[in-house]
C-alpha cells in the first residue's frame, strides 16, 4: 500500500468506501449487509488499507454499525472517516451529530468528520463551530468537507481558523471537474482531494452497456448511467481495457491507478464483493507509464456525457417507465 501524508494523517491511497453497507440504495441485501461487508473490512485492513469512509446517512445509521463492529478489534489501524448530513446544522447540530456517530461506531473518536454537503441556507461559521467544538473535546481529530467548491473550502478554512484536511467529491475519468482547482490546491497546500465513485459507480468497470443497464437507484437515478451516456463511455472504457491488457490487469484497476496517480488524491472505492476489495487494493500497485496516463486522460477529455437538466428529465422519465 502508498500513502499520502498531508496535514499531520496519513491515508492510504485506496481507502474502503462504504455507502454500500446495509444500505437499499444499493439493494445489495441481507446476506452482504450481515457477512460480507465484515469480510470487505478484515480483508482491506490485511491487505493496508487504513482510510475507510462512511456517513451517518449511509443507510440511515447501518453503515457506521457494520464498520464501528468490523473494526472493533483493530480500531488503531483504521483511519476513520463520517460525516454530517448539514440539514439545519447550528453548531449544537453538527457536536451532538458527530458524538452520535462515535456512538454507532463505538469510537472514543472520529479521524476524519466531514460536512458532507454544502448548505447554503446555514451560515458556514455555525458548522465550523460545531467541528471546532468536537476537535477540542477530542471526539474529532481532523475537519473535512465534501462537495465543495475551492472557495467553499477556503471559507471553511477561515471561519475553523486553521486547515480544513480534505475535500470529498466525485473524481474519475469520469468527473474532471476536480482537476480545474481542487486537485492543484490540496497539492499546493498539504491537504488531499478524496476521490468518491472513482470508478464511476462501477461504469468505468466496463461491466456495463446500453443493454445491460444496473437496475439499483444509486445508478438508475445517476445521469451517467443513462443508455446514451453509457453508449458514449465506451471509447473511454475501450482505451481502458486496452492499457489493462498490456499490464495483465482490469479496466476497474486501471480507472483507479489514474485516479491516484495524482499527489494528494486518496480514492474509496465501494465494492460489492471480497474479490473487488482486493482487485482495487492491487490498483495502488500498479505503475501506469506518462504516455498511459496522457492517453487515458485525452479519452477521458473526449468522454462528453448528457448532463445538465435535459439528462435529469431523461432520468425521471425511465423512472416513470419503469
Ligand atoms: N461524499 C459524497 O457525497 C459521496 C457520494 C458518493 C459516494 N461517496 C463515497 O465514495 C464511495 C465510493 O463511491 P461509489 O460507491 O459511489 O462508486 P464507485 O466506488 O465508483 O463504484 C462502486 C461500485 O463499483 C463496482 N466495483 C467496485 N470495484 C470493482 C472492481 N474491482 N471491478 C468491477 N466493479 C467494481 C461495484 O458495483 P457492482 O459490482 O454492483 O457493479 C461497486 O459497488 C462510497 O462508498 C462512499 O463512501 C461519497
Amino acid at each position: 500500500m502508498r500513502f499520502v501524508e498531508a496535514g499531520g494523517a496519513r491515508l492510504s491511497v485506496i481507502g474502503l468506501g462504504t455507502w454500500q453497507f446495509g444500505s437499499k440504495d444499493w439493494g445489495y441485501g441481507d446476506a452482504y449487509a450481515s457477512g460480507e461487508t465484515a469480510r470487505i473490512v478484515t480483508r482491506a485492513l490485511d491487505l493496508g488499507v487504513t482510510l475507510i469512509d462512511t456517513a451517518e446517512v449511509y443507510g440511515r445509521g447501518a453503515s457506521e454499525r457494520i464498520v464501528g463492529q468490523a473494526i472493533a478489534q483493530r480500531r488503531h489501524e483504521v483511519f476513520l472517516a463520517t460525516k454530517v448530513l448539514p440539514i439545519l446544522p447550528t453548531a449544537a447540530f453538527v457536536e451532538h451529530h458527530g458524538r452520535m456517530s462515535a456512538q454507532r461506531l463505538a469510537v472514543d473518536h472520529i479521524d476524519l468528520y466531514q460536512v458532507h454537503w454544502p448548505n447554503p441556507v446555514v451560515p458556514l461559521s455555525w458548522q465550523m463551530d460545531g467541528m471546532r467544538r468536537l476537535r477540542e473535546s477530542g471526539v474529532v481529530r481532523h475537519v473535512g468537507v465534501s462537495n465543495f467548491s475551492l472557495g467553499r473550502w477556503q471559507a471553511a478554512e477561515n471561519d475553523l481558523g486553521g486547515p480544513v484536511l480534505s475535500n470529498q467529491v466525485q473524481y474519475s475519468l469520469a468527473a474532471r471537474k476536480p482537476d480545474r482547482d481542487l486537485v492543484p490546491y490540496a497539492q499546493a497546500n498539504d491537504r488531499v482531494v478524496i476521490a468518491y465513485s472513482p470508478l464511476a459507480k462501477g461504469l468505468l468497470s466496463g461491466r456495463y452497456d446500453a443493454e445491460h443497464l444496473p437496475t439499483n437507484s444509486a445508478r438508475v437515478n445517476d445521469p451517467i448511467f443513462l443508455p446514451t451516456n453509457v453508449t458514449r463511455a465506451a471509447p473511454l472504457i475501450a482505451t481502458l481495457r486496452e492499457i489493462a491488457a498490456a499490464h495483465d490487469t482490469t479496466a476497474a484497476q486501471v480507472a483507479l491507478a489514474w485516479v491516484i496517480s495524482h499527489p494528494n488524491v486518496v480514492a474509496i472505492p465501494g465494492a460489492s464483493s471480497v474479490e473487488q476489495l482486493e482487485a482495487n487494493v492491487a490498483a495502488a500497485e500498479l505503475d501506469l507509464t506518462d504516455d498511459e496516463l496522457r492517453e487515458l486522460t485525452a479519452a477521458s477529455d473526449a468522454f462528453a456525457p448528457e448532463s445538465g437538466a435535459g439528462a435529469w428529465a431523461q432520468v425521471v422519465k425511465r423512472r416513470v417507465h419503469k
